[in-house]
């Protein structure tokens, strides 16, 4: 494992996903975690995060000193580098000159160390205001950009490494070749991390938690939660119940194709609740985003406690929460963006234990564990779907018949993409009815209509988005549908806006 201690940095995530795709697992952990914490985890190295802050302010992040006496290689980015040469006994000031963006470094040492094997003038992305003035006894230099007298630095005995670019990002051309040099050459792990080892060490965990009592399992229908269920029933084969919520949000057919291909393909024990009137009339009145997530959350975890109370013994609840969905809800350091209802909206009277056995992974990464489960690429390549379901894509107040309108739009919209061979290439698309009426003309007779957006992105995981570059024909031929197919719209328009600045549902 290579542990990533995270202050704050946007481009946190990247750093622990590039190293894992190296095959060496790697997890992004708070900045207060200790120095004892890491050694029990039997951690092969460690990575400081960059980060908003100023390392001379009173309240930035701080670090255990304990780390530096580990003898554990340590790779500082940015912020992280500037806080390891403060705490070693360097100087951090502002910069004179603020670097943002593309630069250019002149390596000293391309014979060891993080240059090892690589040009020793290359491109890489800067962004900091503050810079290392002064460094540490026995530290060097070992790369300097124009602006930067300090660009990476080295204790080479040590093994502690500092660059004050970002080499997780793709603009830093050699970026992935610095990280395995850590990861392999530096801190000597294997790279024999997969999903196969993944799987079999999850399933000992789950074992091991929770022995011989008995778990409900949230089941959606989506990948997530579906891959949950397939591997829990590896783990602990009939102590799981799964129960799948019909909240009346679903896609059209949605819940039948769920049961099919679950309790068909899989065998799995899975009890359908039919709770679309209890969802509906929690949510009248209603129109505030955060506060509709909030309720959907609440009121699934009250339908599994009404359910669980008719089964005996339950004392686990599992749930297919993804890394994403951990870190988007705020860590200490990530600002809140969406309180994703699986983690935000968990009510404090709760009775359950959580298991969340995917909560490590990345969306490509849960992907991959399905297909190695033995899935089918209908289940494992199934777009995603929000756990709010079209909840959120009604804006507003929601209402059946506003429902049935996404419904129906989105129904013609996915069949569409699926005729036109688009439906792997385009990572999640889906209708959303703003609620804003228009004048349209059908016939001779003036219509004061519903709007329908399409949301079509591209994506890795979910986190950075830019939307699909359909075709206009394509586009014109789901318009034409729409308007002729779904009664109470006349307008359809794209939404071509990248995340950030927008998010990818609109609520
Ligand atoms: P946003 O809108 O946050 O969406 O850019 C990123 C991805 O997450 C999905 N999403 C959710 N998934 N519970 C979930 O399980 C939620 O509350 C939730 N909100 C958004 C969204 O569909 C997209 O794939």
């Amino acid at each position: 494992t290579i542990v990533v201690l995270d202050f704050g940095s946007q481009y946190n995530q990247l750093i622990t996903r590039r190293i894992r795709e190296f095959g060496v697992f790697s997890e992004l952990l708070s900045h207060k975690t200790t120095a004892e914490e890491i050694k029990k985890m039997n951690a092969k190295g460690i990575i400081f995060s960059g980060g908003p802050n100023s390392v001379y302010e009173n309240d930035a992040f701080k670090v255990d000193p304990e780390i530096f006496n580990l003898g554990l290689p340590i790779l500082g980015i940015c912020y992280g580098m500037q806080l390891m040469t403060e705490y070693l006994g360097g100087n951090v000031e502002p910069a004179g000159v603020q670097e943002n963006g593309q630069a250019f470094i002149d390596i000293s040492n391309t014979t060891s160390g993080l240059f090892a094997g690589l040009p020793s003038r290359q491109q890489v992305w800067m962004s900091h205001g503050d810079s290392v003035t002064s460094l540490p006894e026995e530290f060097e230099v070992v790369a300097v950009s124009s602006d930067c007298p300090f660009a990476a630095v080295e204790h080479q005995e040590k093994n502690f490494y500092g660059v004050q670019f970002h080499p997780e990002v793709q603009h830093s051309v050699y970026g992935n070749d610095m990280l395995k040099n850590f990861a392999f050459s530096i801190c000597g792990c294997q790279g024999d991390w997969t999903m196969e080892s993944f799987i079999d060490l999850e399933i000992a965990k789950i074992r091991e938690t929770v022995g011989d009592k008995k778990v409900l399992l949230a089941l959606s229908g989506g990948v997530d939660s579906s891959v949950v269920g397939v591997l829990l029933q590896k783990a602990i084969g009939d102590q799981l119940t799964c129960i799948f919520v019909d909240h009346g949000l679903l896609r059209k057919n949605e819940a039948d194709e769920v049961m099919e291909s679950l309790v068909g393909k899989f065998g799995l024990n899975i009890i359908k609740v039919d709770a679309q009137k209890r969802f509906l009339d929690k949510l009248t009145g209603v129109s505030d985003p955060e506060q509709k997530r909030k309720i959907i959350g609440n009121e699934f975890i009250y339908v599994f406690d009404d359910e669980a109370a008719k089964l005996d013994g339950i004392e686990f609840l599992a749930q297919g929460t993804l890394y994403t969905d951990v870190i988007e809800s705020g860590t200490e350091t990530a600002k809140v963006i969406k309180s994703h209802h699986n983690v935000g909206g968990l009510p404090e009277d709760m009775t359950f234990q959580l298991i969340e056995p995917l909560n490590t992974l990345f969306k490509d990464e849960v992907r991959a564990l399905g297909t190695e489960l033995g899935m089918p690429d209908s289940i494992v390549w199934r777009q995603p779907f929000p756990g709010p379901g079209l909840g959120i894509r009604v804006l507003g107040e929601v209402s059946e018949d506003k429902l049935e309108i996404v419904r129906e739009s989105d129904a013609i919209l996915r069949e569409e993409i699926a005729n036109a061979g688009l439906d792997r290439d385009i990572w999640q698309y889906f209708t959303v009815l703003p609620g804003i009426r228009s004048v349209g003309v059908t016939g001779d007779n003036r219509t004061y209509d519903y709007t329908i957006g399409i949301r079509a992105i591209t994506s890795v995981d979910g986190m950075t988005a830019d939307f699909a570059r359909i075709d206009w024909d394509l586009l014109q031929k789901i318009s034409v549908r729409i308007v002729n197919e779904v009664p109470h719209v006349n307008r359809v328009v794209y939404d071509i806006t990248s995340k950030p600045p927008a998010t990818v549902e609109w609520e």
